[in-house]
């Protein structure tokens, strides 16, 4: 890789295909995601990536059968409780851009504690979106800015594009350098509307479970190649 990217985000899509077209269910197909996601998490942080944002649940997702929903929701208990220890090694900073407050008790705790234990950490930044929905990212900050000028904490004067990203999740984030999706959709489906402004695109055909590292460093290759200036799909690899 000629330069490495600083921050890299992905939209892990066909999580369910999986499953069925393995003859399984889909939350064995969340399952099997949650594998791939770990190992993302050891590449990113051995090629020096500095920040990597996965997309693990939308607002829209709530719409999903019960079955899954709760599946999707218990699995970020098992995840952080089997790998906080790992991460805690590895320096891995873990950090949520969504809407913390209206998930379940369990869930909600687990990933405060996350946030919370690995805090002073200094490497690989994992940043879930979790619970996430652009718009509403962007609709939840214009109410702060609101409030923050009728309070005069700031003028309208004063608010420039800056000074708006600190209202937002990801306060403190530079933009992504590159969006991947898995699963053969070109969609953004509500992802980082602001942040990803700016970002190159690249689209993949492979479910999300068999993203994995070798496919994964080729698609921030074929970026960088020059492909992904705007869009780059990426054919069967
Ligand atoms: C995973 O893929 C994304 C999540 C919402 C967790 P999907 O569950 O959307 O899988 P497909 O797209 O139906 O195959
Ligand atoms: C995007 O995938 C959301 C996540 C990866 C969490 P979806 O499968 O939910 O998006 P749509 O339905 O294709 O827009
Ligand atoms: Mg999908």
């Amino acid at each position: 890789m000629k330069t490495i990217p600083e921050h890299v985000a992905i939209i892990m899509d066909g999580n369910g295909r999986w499953g069925k077209l393995h003859g399984r269910s889909r939350s064995e197909g969340h399952y099997a995601g949650s594998k791939t996601m770990e190992e993302l998490i050891d590449a990113s942080a051995d090629i020096g990536i500095r920040i990597l944002t996965l997309y693990a649940f939308s607002t829209e997702n709530w719409k999903r059968p019960a079955e899954e929903v709760n599946y999707l929701m218990s699995l970020p208990v098992k995840f952080f409780n089997q790998k906080l220890p790992e991460f805690m090694k590895r320096n891995i900073k873990i950090l949520i851009s969504g809407d913390i407050e209206n998930l379940p008790n369990k869930t909600r705790n687990v990933v405060i504690k996350a946030m919370n234990e690995t805090k002073n950490n200094t490497g690989l930044i994992v940043n879930f979106a979790l619970n996430y929905s652009g718009r509403n990212e962007i609709r939840q900050a214009t109410i702060q800015i609101i409030k923050d000028v009728k309070e005069n904490k700031i003028s309208i004067d004063q608010l420039d594009e800056k000074m708006l990203e600190n209202y937002l999740y990801t306060r403190n984030l530079p933009d992504p350098d590159i969006v991947i999706r898995t699963g053969g959709e070109k969609r953004i489906s509500n992802f980082l509307m602001w942040q990803s402004a700016m970002s190159q695109l690249c689209f993949v055909d492979e479910l999300f479970p068999d993203f994995k590292q070798p496919l994964y460093i080729k698609a921030l290759e074929r970026v960088q190649q020059g492909d992904g200036a705007s869009v780059s799909l990426i054919q069967r690899m």
